[in-house]
């Protein structure tokens, strides 16, 4: 009885269907940032003495060292652009950037993108002045511009705002910052320009949970990152248990890349780049490009680890097992492959004592066929195979068909 009475509903049903004319396939979603953002930003080198030369310096450099080709596409300006606001609150440049308009059509004939630097409160770090209460007319000014990334970083709001607004309520404080960085994701959205939106504000109040939902492509997971390895080491270690947060279009930043700055030895460099690719972070190199060392450059363009960070699973590597100081890290990659690293955080591990591998902790039977992506060479990992790695140093392999 009940079926027979539905019947005329779904025939009507199919009816209107079948006379409804047909949907238009939607158009293609521009997705910002659909694998981590990859370029080179001021900050680690230059900080607060960055010019426009500087910028159109690296551009070039980018442009003609191969760096471009191999992925680095965003030239980001960080701090210390800023001018004064005149009187109908528009945000001038200073006497070190002359015509930012002018800069990022340079920037843009390079095909590469250009990124510039503010925060919600009223200075930024640098104490030049921010965007609050300026939110929408900066988020126009830079879309006018021609900008395409954006790094919003909150110190001032913690005095300005948060600890002013609500003294002794840290939970209040945390809701101004969000509804801070809320308001500034949808300024950028209503400018109508894709411009990749990162938030800078140290990883607080677990900002993987909400960064995304409010435009958010990227979030740094802690503060900021120094050319030692003890400033690296302890910042991947503070990547654990993060790895569910990635994905295409929105990422874990553990800040910038320090690879060729400082006294990095070599096998940090390479630690350190191998590392964020594992971790899916974005590659943004902050080195001096037109003084990059033939190695250096080695290391900031080896495809083959660029690959693992911009696989488009986006799936960021987990930390599987540590032996004594050496810990192994390991992701999957599209079509099944994965890739492994195996670091050596301490100060030796030598074959009076070798690390050995545990591939049934890694899901692995039997040995399997890999490629190690610093030599480049095609190497067999076995069961229990002893591994020595100088202090601080990598293997890093992908197994095209883990068995
Ligand atoms: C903060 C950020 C850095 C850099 C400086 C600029 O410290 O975390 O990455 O942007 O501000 O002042």
């Amino acid at each position: 009885m009940r079926l027979s009475a539905s019947l005329p509903l779904a025939a009507l049903a199919i009816i209107v269907f079948a006379s409804a004319p047909k949907a238009q396939p939607a158009p293609p979603q521009v997705v910002v940032a659909a694998t981590p953002p990859m370029g080179w930003n001021s900050w680690n080198y230059f900080a607060g003495k960055v010019t426009d030369k500087d910028i159109r310096d690296s551009a070039d450099q980018i442009a003609a060292n191969g760096m471009r080709d191999a992925g680095y596409i965003y030239v980001n300006i960080d701090d210390t652009w800023e001018g004064e606001r005149d009187a109908s609150g528009v945000l001038h440049t200073n006497s070190k950037f002359p015509d930012m308009k002018a800069l990022a059509d340079y920037v843009h004939s390079k095909g590469l993108k250009l990124g510039i630097y503010s925060g919600p409160g009223t200075k930024t770090c640098a104490r030049y002045p921010a965007s609050l209460g300026h939110e929408e007319q900066d988020a126009k000014m830079y879309a006018d511009w021609g900008i395409d990334y954006l790094k919003y970083d909150l110190c001032s709001f913690i005095p300005d705002v948060m600890q002013k607004q609500a003294p002794n309520d840290k939970a209040e404080q945390m809701r101004l910052m969000v509804a801070a960085y809320e308001k500034m994701g949808k300024a950028l959205k209503a400018t109508g320009r894709p411009i990749v939106y990162s938030l800078c504000q140290y990883g607080w109040d677990s900002v993987w949970e909400w960064a995304p939902a409010l435009g958010g492509n990227l979030w740094r997971t802690t503060g900021d990152i120094e050319a030692r390895w003890g400033s690296i080491y302890d910042i991947l270690s503070e990547q654990r248990g993060l790895a569910s947060y990635a994905g295409p279009g929105h990422w874990n930043d553990p800040d910038m890349l320090e690879v060729g700055n400082g006294k990095l030895s070599l096998a940090e460099n390479r630690s350190h780049f191998s590392m964020w690719a594992m971790l899916a972070a974005p590659l943004l190199a902050g080195n001096d490009l037109p003084n990059m060392k033939p190695e250096i450059k080695d290391i900031l363009t080896n495809r083959d680890v660029i690959a693992i960070d911009q696989d488009s699973l986006g799936k960021q590597a987990g930390h599987i097992y540590s032996n004594g100081e050496v810990e192994v890290w390991a992701r999957d990659l599209k079509d099944g492959a994965k890739a492994i690293a195996i670091l050596n955080a301490g100060s030796d591990v030598y074959s009076t004592h070798p690390f050995h591998l545990d591939l049934a902790k890694l899901g692995l039977h039997g040995s399997q066929k890999a490629k190690d992506l610093w030599t480049g060479k095609e190497i067999e990992l076995t069961n229990n195979m002893p591994l020595e790695l100088a202090s601080h140093d990598i293997l890093l392999v992908r197994i095209a068909a883990p068995k």
